[in-house]
């Protein structure tokens, strides 16, 4: 199940990855916005990112309109690893190494086709595991609070 969120820069981008996902036969949630009225972000990313961290959801997809607000408060809510991709060799390497679990896109920056490419490739790349763990969880003691040296 992929938690979606978006805010009024990106509702028609949310759309077109909707019926993207339902093509492959992935589920999702929809955490909003479903308005095209402006409205603040940062409610619409912690509501997917939160989604992922309690396992309701087991990855998100958060779009605004360069990704960057969304992003960074995904990463707000602990547990969440949300990659802003605006290629696929990105979305491939942030799940290979960094296991990405939230997905950020920049719908005023790339096109709907490129990002369709992004999701795909981020949604079939495996985490690798090993040293790259290791450091996964020298990011959760980031979060609390523990020393990495
Ligand atoms: C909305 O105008 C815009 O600020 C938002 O979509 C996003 O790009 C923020 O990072």
């Amino acid at each position: 199940m992929i938690a979606l969120a978006c805010d009024h820069a990106a509702l028609e981008f949310k759309e077109e990855i909707k019926l993207f996902l339902k093509a492959r036969g992935v589920e999702y949630k929809d955490f909003g916005t479903d308005s095209a009225e402006s409205c603040h972000y940062p409610i619409y990313a912690v509501r997917a990112a939160k989604a992922v961290s309690n396992g309701e959801c087991d990855r998100g997809i958060v779009i605004c309109g360069t990704g960057i607000g969304m992003s960074i408060a995904a990463n707000k809510v602990k547990g969440i690893r949300c990659s802003l991709c605006n290629d696929p060799y990105s979305a491939q390497m942030t799940r290979a190494h960094n296991d990405s679990n939230v997905l950020a896109l920049g719908a005023r920056v790339i096109g709907i086709e490129l990002a369709k490419k992004i999701v795909a490739v981020w949604l079939d790349t495996p985490f690798e595991g090993g040293r790259h763990q290791t450091r996964i969880d020298m990011i959760s003691d980031i979060e609390n609070d523990q020393s990495l040296e």
